[in-house]
């Protein structure tokens, strides 16, 4: 006899898993299916754990190397152990997975561990992986989709996870490249770029677009690019990557200018594909079952997270969206709650983005750009760290941070810091423009002193032009 559930949630990633436990604290039954032996998903396991694990270590390893000197602090013999850092990071990843295990056992939530199959309404198929015993039934009043992505890959340079690596690889390279290709200026290029130059790589980033980070704000891609250069990440933009050539002694690259051209050739130890990633739907069985996608492959939800088929929701990387594991969380509360009568609701406007490279790179809201497009009118403040006296003290004055808030009503609109810790500080934006704050409020609140938040306070104040330190 098959086990009956109120929910079954298939994928045990950030969507998964915190749906999963917001279902049992509302009282729902649950089953969780993941297919990998560890909770967590894609971000636990491979994705932003371990690279800010990586992150952290490398910023250390720098730092040591070079400004400490600046702090006085002077270190002999500098010498980089790979195989500990790589350790740490998977004795970080491995705690993490098993405190999920541990969330699941205080919620008293059954885990499956196996391949899901959408049956169709009210039933989950759990196939055994690797192919080896027969597929299990289990039965559910609903059914929560929470399968993820992968990486995009790119025809011509395929993935070997060896000499050409996705991020997985790129997180787990046995020694540092002498040279890194990195093809895709995105998020995950200039992170694990980041981490690799810092441990000693030459590295070089190939972006099609003429800018790197497309989706940010166009002042902040122009200024990262060049505090990354400063730091020696090579850049080659408006280019396309037109095959790969593995040898003994590396992989040799063809690439030309994106509206055509010369073809130029770049030899590299390792190449790095991160283009993009692309919703996961393989093998769970939603063509039979009926549900549908969109044209990039995503499943297509309404604002309850309901696909076309009764009682089967979907959220996270496989709907709409950034593929963020904040928003995938936020997808899977709101799903549930709304499963369980209640209002869940995402503000999809009111999702940050942070880079975790040095200095970071945070937004949320609106760009300049996009404002502009929209033919909304609207005022900018902007501060650099330079003038911020907790900056200046540290030494991290790379950056600024920009407000951008309505002409007429002053509500802010989008928040941009370019910085050290903007990653923490984009918080504060998010919370005031969660309340509807006008550059003014922002403006009014006592910020401590010295803190890099002041710059935020300086920032809204320069909405109005009377920022004091400038
Ligand atoms: P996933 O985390 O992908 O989880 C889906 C799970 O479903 C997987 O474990 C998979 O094994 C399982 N699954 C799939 N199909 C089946 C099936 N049929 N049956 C059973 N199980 C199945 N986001 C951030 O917000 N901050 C970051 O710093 C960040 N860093 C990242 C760094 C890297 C290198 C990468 C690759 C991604 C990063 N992300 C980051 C993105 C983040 O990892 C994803 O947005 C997030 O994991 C999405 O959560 P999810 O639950 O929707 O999917
Ligand atoms: P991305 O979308 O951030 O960047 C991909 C880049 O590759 C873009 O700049 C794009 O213009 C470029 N590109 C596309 N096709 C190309 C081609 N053929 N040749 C050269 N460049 C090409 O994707 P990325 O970096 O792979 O990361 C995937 C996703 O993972 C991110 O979008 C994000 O959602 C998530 N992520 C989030 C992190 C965070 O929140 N800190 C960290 C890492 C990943």
């Amino acid at each position: 006899m098959s086990e009956t559930y109120d929910l079954v949630v298939i994928g045990g990633g950030p969507a998964g898993y915190v749906g999963a436990i917001r279902a049992a604290q509302l009282g729902m039954k649950v089953a969780c299916v993941e297919k990998r032996k560890t909770l967590g998903g894609t971000c636990l396991n491979e994705g932003c754990i371990p690279s800010k694990a990586l992150l952290h270590s490398s910023e250390h390893y720098e730092f040591a190397g070079h400004e400490a000197k600046d702090h006085g602090i002077s270190i002999d013999k500098l010498k980089l152990d790979l195989k500990a850092m790589l350790g740490r990071k998977d004795k970080v990843v491995g705690d993490l997975t098993k405190g999920i295990d541990g969330l699941f056992a205080k919620n008293k939530i059954k885990r499956y561990i196996g391949h899901g199959i959408v049956m169709g309404k009210g039933e989950v198929a759990v196939k055994p992986e690797g192919g080896k015993g027969s597929p299990e039934s289990i039965k559910a009043k609903n059914i929560l989709i929470a399968t993820g992505s992968e990486v995009m890959p790119l025809p011509g340079v395929e993935i070997d996870e060896k000499q050409i690596v996705s991020s997985t690889g790129a997180l787990e390279l046995p020694k540092v490249p002498k040279k890194l290709a990195v093809i895709g200026g995105g998020v995950i290029g200039l992170e694990l770029g980041s981490v690799w130059r810092r441990l000693g790589a030459e590295v070089t980033v190939i972006e099609f677009l003429d800018k790197i980070i497309p989706a940010n704000d166009g002042e902040v891609s122009k200024q990262f690019q060049k505090v990354l250069e400063k730091q020696g990440i090579n850049f080659k933009l408006g280019t396309k990557v037109t095959g790969a050539k593995k040898g003994k002694d590396g992989v040799t690259l063809t690439m030309e200018p994106a509206k055509g051209g010369k073809e130029e050739k770049l030899k590299a130890d390792v190449v790095l594909v991160c283009i993009g990633r692309r919703p996961y739907t393989q093998n769970l069985g939603l063509t039979e079952a009926g549900v549908t996608l969109n044209d990039r492959g995503r499943i297509v939800v309404d604002e309850h997270f309901r696909t076309n088929v009764e009682g089967v929701y979907a959220v996270g990387d496989v709907i709409e969206g950034p593929m963020l594991a904040h928003k995938a969380e936020e997808d899977a509360v709101a799903a549930v709650e709304i499963m369980a009568g209640q209002a869940g609701h995402v503000d999809y406007n009111l999702v940050p983005g942070v880079i975790y490279t040095f200095p970071e790179v945070a937004m949320v809201g609106k760009t300049e750009e996009q404002l502009k497009d929209e033919a909304v009118d609207y005022n900018a403040g902007k501060f650099p760290f330079m003038a911020n006296s907790r900056a200046r003290a540290t030494g991290q004055t790379d950056g600024f941070v920009k407000v951008l808030a309505d002409k007429k009503s002053d509500k802010v609109l989008g928040v941009h810091i370019i910085g050290a810790q903007a990653g923490t500080m984009i918080a504060e934006a998010v919370t005031a423009m969660e309340y509807g704050a006008s550059a003014e409020d922002i403006a009014r609140t006592c910020h401590s002193h010295p803190d890099l938040n002041e710059s935020i306070k300086e920032a809204a104040l320069g909405v109005a032009k009377r920022s004091i330190h400038i």
